[in-house]
């Protein structure tokens, strides 16, 4: 079906300018020139492919229409509308140019990922508001598209928590419908190795199986899986269609206890066997450089390189605190033997072997930048995460590089502050990540030598899942935020305009449902604060809230009368000045009139203003490092969340109303202590008991005012692990902090508050 529309200037877009009118795609492709004339694409229309390469594309834009649009193309005609093209004028393997005209689409390239791109690109111009089923006009045009960096990654830890396969493949369908090309797995760590090896089968019989910390009862059931040969060789064959290489991870010489629990004579240091571990952090277990335990690695990246044909295999180098090797004379008379004098040249050495080795079969060796210290072997590149420094150093050395710095790259950094947020990290406020934040991520450092610029390969989005235990939890986190990274690492640097992208985010979101993905709509919904204190709002008998997203995208629209808000209800214009009691309900709605996220609710009765939950309560003392966690450490869904300091159980309720509030209850949950501290072990602030399993102390006042109440704490072994502790408050003069403070033993499980209700006198 085609369909002429009158001429129209041609204008030439590039990049952010004028895209108000263009197209919404994400990422932003390199250029775009408006044409003369529509095309339009309905059910059934072909697509006439050559070559394997170009079938395999025709066969994704079918696969990839159906699912955003609901529209059946026919991916092996013989006569049809779009048209996929061998081009070698188009240079570069990922680059393509797509052409719609009046007679058709066409999409040209010389390599098979610009015909996937290309597809992708296409499937989105077929998509481009929320119908389903129904044929899409298209604008004449010619999009000419390349990528900015080589390296535009996601890494997923299936170590943490267990992954499972159609998961794996349902992120790669993702990342391929953004132009994204690694998948980065991290296969091993010390909860859990996830990968086959048929040479040593004990790593995973063992290794992929770990027992969940308990907070005081019965261990739970183990937990684990792992992934056959066969099936990582189908995920790499799916994701070599999708133009995506898959790079393994085998973390090493730290982050080794599921493979010393399974191998302990083969590859531990000291001949001690663990269990496959489940403290989240640093834990001390390490490979031996020692050469029974270098065979064994070499066999290892032997059936790795067998499953996984990419170019980089990744071989950690994090977070390896060295006690261990510098307890075992074998090692320390390897080091001798060597002429090494610390720890990290043993290090060093271990990684240039099997750089080496890996270079002797033609592939290259990445690790993390503590591989920088104690000299980076010639053969490494650099996957930097401690900052940029790292990458800059290495990069000005001349080594390749990739960019995936916390906690700004991380994905388990949460992207809001709001109490509805899955578990993630928070580090006082450092670590939350909203999309703006990640969006205007630069992946080109600053202080690189400008012939070193090259040794930037790209940057790369890293899902850590220690707290992101299911894969909904998985796309939560990484969804919308892997669509900026998407456009930060493909589309030239001069498209940075976070408005306009998320005005082209919006359809993207409508994409991620009718694909069945999770993600956050934290960056659309609304958020409320009340000004000045809630205990002001009471004393005047007024609530001052203000309405926001962080996007500002959209019309808030919001009801004081209990019902829902839709595009026709009252347009938020200015802060709200509501009697205590109400309940406001507010959602952004766009011009079409969608809302872009569920509505929130705000209750103003008197008791939900004198009620704080854990996130609404404040880490003491200032600095604290802040998790948001979940009460057990598989808790798949929701389970109340808790956002603690693990060094300090201090956590404080500000601004509490002491003229008001006569009383108080406290919910009080006890959860599993499972970080591995290792050197930071010191930083813990232990306050001290008095009775056996210690006390809940409230102070009023701050954390040196006086004691208003000290409540025993029971017996982990024999108690149900949340609890409710009942208290008096003495009278006072307008706001002051309330401090709570758990004495348990800090070798313990540890407590947390779940929420603080504050009482009136009846
Ligand atoms: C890391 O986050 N330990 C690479």
């Amino acid at each position: 079906m085609i369909r002429l529309r009158p001429l129209v200037l041609a204008l030439l877009m590039t990049s952010t300018a004028a895209v108000a009118e263009g197209p919404k795609l994400i990422p932003m492709p390199a250029s775009i020139e408006a044409k003369a004339g529509t095309l339009t694409i309905g059910e059934g229309a072909g697509i006439v492919a050559g070559d394997a390469g170009a079938k395999t594309a025709a066969k994704l834009l079918a696969q990839q229409v159906k699912v955003v649009r609901g529209l059946s193309l026919a991916s092996d005609a013989s006569t049809g509308p779009i048209r996929f093209v061998r081009d070698a004028s188009v240079t570069g393997d990922e680059a393509y140019v797509l052409s719609v005209d009046a007679k058709g689409v066409t999409i040209a390239a010389s390599g098979d990922a610009g015909l996937v791109h290309g597809a992708m690109t296409l499937a989105q111009l077929l998509s481009p508001d929320a119908e389903v089923g129904k044929p899409v006009v298209l604008a004449a045009m010619t999009i000419r598209d390349a990528p900015r960096f080589k390296w535009r990654g996601l890494m997923i830890d299936p170590a943490r928590h267990f992954v499972p396969m159609p998961t794996l493949c349902a992120m790669v369908d993702q990342l391929a419908a953004q132009k994204m090309n690694v998948l980065h797995l991290h296969l091993t760590d010390d909860q859990g190795w996830r990968v086959e090896i048929k040479r040593y089968p004990e790593l995973t019989r063992i290794g992929a199986w770990r027992t969940p910390p308990s907070a005081g009862g019965a261990p739970g059931e183990k937990v684990g899986g792992f992934y056959t040969q066969a099936e990582l060789k189908a995920l790499v064959a799916y994701a070599k269609d999708r133009a995506i290489t898959v790079v393994p991870e085998i973390d090493l010489p730290g982050h080794a206890q599921a493979a010393v629990a399974s191998y302990p004579a083969e590859v531990g240091v000291l001949g001690d066997r663990p269990a496959v571990g489940h403290d989240w952090g640093v834990n001390p277990w390490l490979f031996s450089p020692e050469d029974r335990s270098m065979t064994f690695i070499k066999h290892v990246l032997d059936e790795l390189m067998e499953v996984f044909p990419s170019q980089f295999i990744h071989l950690g180098g994090d977070e390896a605190v060295k006690d261990q090797w510098e307890r075992s004379p074998a090692v320390q008379a390897k080091m001798k033997a060597l002429g090494l004098k610390t720890e990290m040249q043993m290090q060093s050495w271990m990684i240039d072997q099997l750089g080496e080795y890996l270079a002797k079969h033609g592939r290259r060796l990445i690790g993390w930048d503590e591989i920088l210290e104690g000299g980076l072997p010639p053969s490494a590149s650099v996957m930097s995460w401690r900052g940029e420094k790292g990458a800059v150093e290495a990069a000005n050395q001349g080594h390749d590089v990739v960019l995936s710095p916390a906690p700004i790259l991380y994905l388990d950094s949460l992207q809001s502050g709001r109490r509805d947020e899955p578990p993630g990290r928070i580090s006082n406020g450092d670590a939350i990540v909203p999309l703006a934040r990640l969006y205007a991520y630069e992946p080109a450092p600053a202080g690189l030598a400008p012939d070193k610029a090259k040794h930037v390969l790209g940057a790369q989005i890293n899902a850590f899942s220690e707290y992101l235990v299911t894969p909904q939890q998985l796309e939560h986190a990484t969804f919308p935020r892997l669509s900026a990274l998407a456009e930060r690492t493909w589309s030239p640097g001069s498209t940075r305009d976070f408005d306009n992208f998320v005005s082209r985010l919006e359809p993207q979101m409508g994409r991620y449902a009718r694909a069945g993905i999770a993600a956050a709509d934290s960056a659309f919904a609304v958020d409320f604060t009340i000004a000045g204190t809630r205990g002001d709002a009471l004393r005047r008998g007024k609530v001052p809230v203000t309405l926001a997203t962080q996007t500002g995208y959209g019309t808030i629209r919001y009801t004081l009368d209990g019902k829902l808000p839709t595009a026709r209800s009252k347009a938020y214009a200015a802060p709200l000045s509501v009697k205590p009691g109400v309940t406001i309900r507010a959602a952004a709605f766009t011009t079409d009139g969608r809302p872009t996220a569920e509505p929130r609710l705000f209750e103003t009765s008197r008791a939900a203003l004198l009620r704080r939950s854990s996130s609404e309560l404040v880490a003491c003392p200032d600095g604290a490092i802040g998790l948001r966690v979940p009460l057990t450490s598989e808790a798949t869904a929701n389970t109340p969340v808790f956002n603690v300091n693990i060094f300090d159980t201090c956590t404080m309720y500000p601004a509490a109303p002491l003229d008001v509030a006569r009383g108080f209850t406290v919910d009080v949950a006890r959860l599993p202590r499972h970080y591995g501290l290792a050197h930071d072990e010191k930083a813990l602030r232990r306050h001290y008991a008095v009775t056996t399993y210690g006390e809940l102390v409230v102070r009023t006042g701050g954390c040196t005012g006086p004691v208003a109440g000290t409540f025993p704490l029971p017996n982990p072994a024999t108690s149900p692990n949340r609890m409710t502790f009942r208290g008096t408050l003495p009278q006072g003069k307008g706001d002051a902090d309330i401090c709570l403070t758990f004495t348990a033993s800090m070798e313990s499980p540890f407590y947390a508050v779940e929420s603080m209700q504050l009482l009136e006198k009846k």
